[in-house]
């Protein structure tokens, strides 16, 4: 089977580079020539674990190839996905323009039969909306007899674990109008699912209306359990006590409820906004999405607001080592990430920033260019520092020497945004400690 995918990001790169692995002939397309460049250099554009090793075997098999142009391999596939970004516009749309750019090469330049299929998160009618499109363009091209079919297979990869996410998913979501649409599909995840046929078919808006619906309730538990720790922290009572004792409910189940700083990168914040205006459109209220992102925008500011509160507001001139810059462990994704509210806050109050990130230290600066300290490592960043805050829990700030960052630092307070860290065997160590949703 040959397949191209559209767009060569977090996405389209994990997913060609898995069908690749499991023997399709895939090839990845993106306008972005560096990027296509460097991929056919073994440069790989992102930082997400095992990916670099499936990507370079699968290229050096001849089994997974990189072009910018995809009019010129477009008729040799029998299925093109569409994996480009739907960053929200300046409303809270999801914007489109990026995915019907691609429907338009597509209507175009096809003449012979294809199957176009959704992979980015779009709103629902979307793939519709492609499939009206080409179309129409076919019919004025004098193409009426070509048969083409549009299908849709929303995402369900984590960063950081994308490549294990896709070879192994819970589950795959496919939709699709037509018979012929379903086999294929059914026959290019089979390799994916042998031990357990866990596709699930269904009608095309029903399948986009999941993808929206399955991150706004994951967002929800995390927003619904930023608001309990708050609660925790004004009652005494101890969120990560609260936390396992719900968690062992059968009902209610152990993931997503973990308090944090809230919610960042490239899919929560944009899903959330883009679900709200779904509903605005046909005159809906999303009232509980709406409280999430309102918890989520007030959530973003409580490392700033612990640390300054710690210090009487009189911050100015105090110096902070940041932990973690990206909006997760494993990945150097900086989208929306909860870090950059905080550095801005304190860059706003006058305080000096000295970040370090395992993985995203060159993301980072096209965010933040020169405005903080880029450290080397974990000591680097807390040296003379007043306070150490942890936005993002990458396993190697788990086990720090406090010993050592007693003696370094100038002050001993510690921000845990994450809940990595013990305040008992913190305090032995000489440290204040202030975590999410405990006294
Ligand atoms: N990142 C995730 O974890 C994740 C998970 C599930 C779903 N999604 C969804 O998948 C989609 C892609 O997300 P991403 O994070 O991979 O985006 P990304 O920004 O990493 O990659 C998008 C790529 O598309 C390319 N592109 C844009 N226009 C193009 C065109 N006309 N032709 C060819 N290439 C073009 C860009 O150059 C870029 O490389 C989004 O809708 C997102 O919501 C993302």
């Amino acid at each position: 089977m040959r397949i191209a995918i559209v767009g060569t990001g977090y996405v389209g790169l994990v997913s060609g580079a898995c069908f690749a692995e499991m023997g399709v002939d895939v090839t990845c397309v993106d306008i972005d020539k560096d990027k296509i460049d460097g991929l056919k250099n073994g440069i790989i554009p992102i930082y997400e674990p095992g990916l670099k090793t499936i990507v370079m075997r699968n290229y050096e098999a001849g089994r997974l190839h990189f072009t910018t142009d995809l009019s010129s391999i477009l008729n040799e596939m029998q299925i093109v996905f569409i994996a480009v970004g739907t960053p929200s516009d300046e409303e809270g749309n999801a914007d489109l323009s990026y995915v019907m750019t691609v429907a338009d090469t597509i209507a175009d330049n096809m003449s012979n039969p294809l199957l176009i299929v959704t992979k980015s998160t779009v709103p629902v009618g979307t793939s519709f909306r492609i499939r009206d499109v080409v179309r129409k363009r076919l019919d004025e091209r004098g193409l009426q007899d070509l048969r083409f079919d549009v299908a849709s297979n929303p995402e369900f990869l984590k960063e950081g674990a994308a490549v294990n996410d896709f070879m192994s998913p819970d589950r795959v979501i496919v939709g699709v109008e037509s018979k012929d649409a379903e086999e294929l599909m059914s026959k290019l995840y089979r390799p994916f699912l042998l031990n357990n046929f866990r596709v699930i078919f269904m009608d095309i808006l029903s399948s986009e209306m999941t993808k929206y619906a399955s991150n706004a309730m994951l967002a929800t538990r995390i927003s619904f359990m930023n608001d309990i720790a708050n609660l925790c922290e004004r009652v005494g009572a101890d969120v990560n006590m609260v936390r396992r004792g719900m968690g062992s409910d059968s009902r209610i189940g152990r993931s997503f409820l973990y308090p944090g700083c809230g919610y960042g990168g490239s899919c929560f914040p944009k899903d959330i906004r883009a679900i709200m205006k779904v509903g605005e459109d046909v005159g809906y209220e999303m009232s509980v999405i709406k409280a999430v992102e309102e918890v989520n925008n007030r959530q973003k500011t409580i490392l700033f607001q612990k640390f300054n509160s710690w210090f009487n507001s009189d911050v100015e001139g105090k110096t902070v080592a940041v932990w973690g810059l990206s909006f997760k462990p494993e990945t150097d994704d900086m989208r929306d990430a909860p870090s950059l509210t905080l550095i801005r806050s304190l860059l706003n109050a006058g305080v000096k920033v000295r970040a370090y990130d395992p993985a995203a230290m060159q993301e980072a600066r096209k965010y933040l260019d020169d405005n903080i300290y880029y450290a080397a490592d974990i000591y680097d960043a807390a040296n003379e520092a007043d306070a150490l805050i942890v936005p993002t829990e990458w396993k190697e700030f788990r086990m720090p020497n406090w010993s050592i960052l007693k003696k370094i630092m100038n002050n001993h307070l510690v921000v845990d945004g994450r809940n990595i860290y013990s305040k008992e065997e913190l305090a032995s160590y000489g440290f204040s400690y202030s975590g999410i949703g405990q006294k």
